[in-house]
């Protein structure tokens, strides 16, 4: 069993980020999110149930009274038997990593960190409203001190002011200083209400794959292999919380706007703060058998490729059409999507899917 928690507070906006983040909440609201958190956690209908993973996600720590994450644990801990090779992530923004709040996370049990970097230009970090590049620095000095074990690092492509090859300069500046980096995830920027206005500024978005390719290229001869389209790891460092995901593992999912996935059922909780303490839930629904093959579908393209056995829940006549313009290849009896198209990986999973 699999556990994600979503704190969506944070100090600022970032100009590019496309969750929901409430920012300049009171602390008097904040606490009382803490405090219902706690009670849905403690209200838990199954309770002898063994934890893997827990992924905090969405978390600007600064924002949040920081000992908060230790109530959470330490409910968590209450309720659940967390395993003893847990791997709990927590999602962070360089500017929360001092010397003593890193003290503090690995003292409460967290042993993976995911960090948002985007890009080390000066122009980019500052249009898009995060901190300097220093801050960057000093949070990585932090880790190289007190935690080198299970360290990820976040990168976009397509920000504004980002200059060609940019974002695989940045990875390897960073991989040289800090070689003890496992992970590295690698987006695109994904359209937002703020990138419109960056189109002229950054790489055109028909060199998106260039970038991607070279970054691709360069972190392979790194030693980090590509295990999903956005995500690259060191051996045994992939995360174990996405694999759960990808795998449909039971997933439990609290807090404003998650998504879970239990027993064959998948659920929302509301994504407004009215509804959501209300108790009510957005959706639930029993996953289809067919449903169910189909997101496998979506993960083994986007991961390993698709197996033989789900073949006959694409459409030949599509396929033939993708295979014919080399959209797909067959490798070792998968069909994966080739590297000229993994960015419109979507599309293609729309079109073949029947
Ligand atoms: C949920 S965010 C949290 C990151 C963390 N709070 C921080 O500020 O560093 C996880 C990652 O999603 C990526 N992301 C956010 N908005 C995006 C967008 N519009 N397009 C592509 N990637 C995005 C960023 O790389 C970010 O680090
Ligand atoms: S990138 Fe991180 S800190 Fe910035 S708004 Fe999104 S969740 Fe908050």
């Amino acid at each position: 069993m699999h556990l994600y928690i979503h704190i969506p507070f944070c100090s600022s906006k970032c100009k590019y980020c496309r969750f929901s983040s409430f920012v300049e909440q009171e602390e008097i609201k904040r606490k009382y999110y803490i405090e219902y958190l706690k009670k849905t956690i403690e209200s838990y209908k199954w309770w002898i149930r063994e934890i893997k993973t827990i992924y905090f996600w969405w978390w600007s720590p600064s924002s949040l009274t920081w000992e908060y994450i230790r109530e959470i644990m330490f409910c968590l801990e209450k309720k659940f038997i967390i395993s003893k090779n847990r791997e709990i992530t927590l999602e962070v923004n360089p500017k929360d990593i001092t010397q003593e709040k890193l003290q503090f996370y690995l003292s409460i049990g967290i042993n993976r960190f995911s960090l948002g970097i985007q890009s080390l230009n000066f122009q980019t970090l500052k249009e898009i409203g995060r901190d300097k590049k220093k801050t960057i620095f000093f949070a990585l000095d932090n880790f190289e001190k007190l935690y080198k074990k299970n360290i990820s690092l976040d990168f976009i492509i397509g920000l504004p002011y980002q200059k060609k090859w940019q974002v695989k300069k940045d990875i390897q500046t960073l991989l040289k200083k800090y070689p003890f980096i496992k992970h590295i995830s690698l987006y695109m920027l994904e359209d937002y209400y703020y990138s419109k206005s960056w189109k002229k500024i950054s790489i055109k978005e028909e060199d998106f794959l260039k970038e991607y390719t070279q970054t691709k290229n360069f972190l392979e001869e790194e030693g980090f292999w590509r295990y999903e389209i956005s995500n690259f790891a060191k051996k045994w460092y992939k995360c174990k919380h996405n694999l759960a995901y990808w795998n449909h593992s039971d997933m439990i999912a609290f807090w404003l706007g998650a998504h879970g996935y239990e027993q064959g059922k998948r659920y929302a909780y509301p994504d407004n703060f009215t509804d959501y303490y209300r108790g009510k839930l957005q959706f639930e629904e029993e996953l289809e058998e067919k449903e169910k093959i189909l997101e496998t579908i979506m993960f083994s393209l986007r991961t390993t490729g698709i197996q033989k056995s789900y073949f006959c829940f694409l459409d030949e006549k599509k396929l033939d059409y993708f295979f014919e313009k080399w959209f797909l290849e067959k490798k070792k009896n998968k069909i994966i999507v080739s590297e000229k198209w993994v960015l419109v990986i979507d599309f293609i999973l729309k079109e073949i899917i029947k």
